[in-house]
């Protein structure tokens, strides 16, 4: 592609774990993009760091009294905008060629589409909003073309899959670490802590999804977002778990032939080849050392330790709206779990409940967010009643 100027990239949540890696991946680019909006939700000390670093036209923050304190502090010198249209605001920007979306949870979902619709490229790491909206995401991606996944299994699977027909394709397989607990006895996981949960063996991620990591639901949202992202069946979905993080997704074509991706642990690579698609990136990473690398393991995922694999499993099969559903009571009883309000293995009950009571819609745009709102009071009531 011949250009002529630095492509703009809008980063929302600059301030998480994603976006402080894009933003390393924008820094080291030699030019080929600049920052043009950064977002976040109420990191104001952060953001005010990123601002002067990067010197962006505009940025934001959803939380009011944190963009009240930012915009006093760049007042005259940088755009600050408020509240959730914040995001919005950035994506609509003129300058803004690439959005990295890496908020967390359903927040994802309005600027992904916003992004879309405006016709932007959109790298996407934000897994929830596939999970919630994504029959609606992806039509809007079909029809303008420009959705990049960053999550790096995915990320692997279009690298394998790299324009190949999809009748050909037979199988995709996601690895998972299998988290801190892959090991630990049934019996012993409903003591397990916060503090124990957020102790990633291969990744460092930010709280939600390293949680999600521990009980498995982060590959549930991941198999829900393989099905959305390639067009596939879920028989054509599996997952394997995987310990050293080394290989990211495998596809097997129906001639038997598997392509596997690989490479270190290392967001930054997917991050990069998002941005950058359809060039190679300079490399951001370590290089891979088969002869260093040991032993490579695979096996079997356990649902009946991690009951939050099958659980997004049949929320799919459920399909309409009970994805979204799964995806919001998620998201509180993860949150309630940080706070030390909810034991590790109530998390799958009390999703598994407020699932139980939802009779799935279809899939439209107010559907999903009375949905996730229904799910988040349901899961709030039954949370404050502890009626599990
Ligand atoms: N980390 C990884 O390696 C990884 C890998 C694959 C996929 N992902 C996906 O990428 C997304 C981000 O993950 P992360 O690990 O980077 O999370 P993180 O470290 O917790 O960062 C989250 C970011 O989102 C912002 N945010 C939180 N709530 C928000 C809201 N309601 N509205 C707008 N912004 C909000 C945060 O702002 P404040 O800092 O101001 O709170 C922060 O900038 C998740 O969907 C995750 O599943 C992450």
């Amino acid at each position: 592609m011949v250009q002529d100027r630095p492509l703009g990239v809008a980063v929302l949540g600059s301030t998480g774990s994603i976006g402080r890696q894009t933003l390393d991946v924008i820094a080291r680019s030699e030019g080929k993009f600049r920052v043009a909006a950064l977002c976040a939700h109420s990191d104001d000390a952060t953001l005010s760091r990123q601002i002067a670093r990067f010197r962006p036209a505009f940025a934001g923050l959803v939380d009011a009294s944190a963009a009240e304190r930012l915009a006093r502090e760049w007042e005259g010198k940088v755009r600050i905008g408020a509240g959730a249209a914040a995001l919005t605001e950035a994506v609509e920007l003129d300058g803004v060629d690439v959005v990295v979306v890496a908020v967390v949870g359903f927040a994802g979902v309005r600027p992904t589409l916003r992004a879309l619709e405006v016709g932007r490229r959109v790298a996407l790491a934000n897994k929830e909003t596939l999970v919630a909206a994504g029959e609606i995401v992806m039509a809007l991606a079909r029809e303008k073309g420009a959705l990049l996944p960053v999550d790096s299994e995915h990320a692997a699977v279009f690298q394998a899959i790299d324009g190949k027909p999809k009748e050909s394709l037979y199988k995709v397989t996601l690895t998972a670490s299998g988290g801190p607990f892959r090991n630990t006895p049934l019996n012993e996981l409903k003591d397990v802590t916060p503090e124990q949960a957020l102790q990633h063996p291969t990744w460092n991620m930010g709280g939600k999804i390293t949680v999600d990591s521990a009980t498995l639901m982060n590959k549930g949202l991941e198999v829900i977002e393989a099905v959305h992202l390639f067009g596939l069946g879920l028989d054509q979905v599996g997952v394997v778990v995987h310990p050293q993080s080394l290989v990211h997704a495998l596809v097997e074509y129906t001639d038997g032939s598997v392509l596997a991706q690989m490479a270190v642990a290392d967001m930054r690579l997917p991050i990069a080849q998002a941005l950058w698609y359809p060039e190679r990136s300079p490399r951001y990473i370590e290089r891979l050392d088969l002869t260093t690398l040991g032993r490579l393991e695979f096996e079997a995922p356990d649902t009946e330790r991690f009951p939050c694999l099958a659980l997004a499993v049949a929320a799919l099969q459920a399909g309409g709206t009970m994805p979204c559903v799964l995806n919001a009571a998620n998201e509180v009883a993860v949150t309630a779990f940080l706070q030390g309000r909810l034991g590790f293995m109530q998390i799958p009950r009390l999703i598994e409940e407020v699932m139980e009571r939802h009779r799935p819609a279809e899939v439209t745009l107010e559907n999903v967010f009375t949905s996730d709102a229904w799910a988040r009071d349901e899961a709030a009531r039954r949370l404050a009643a502890l009626t599990l």
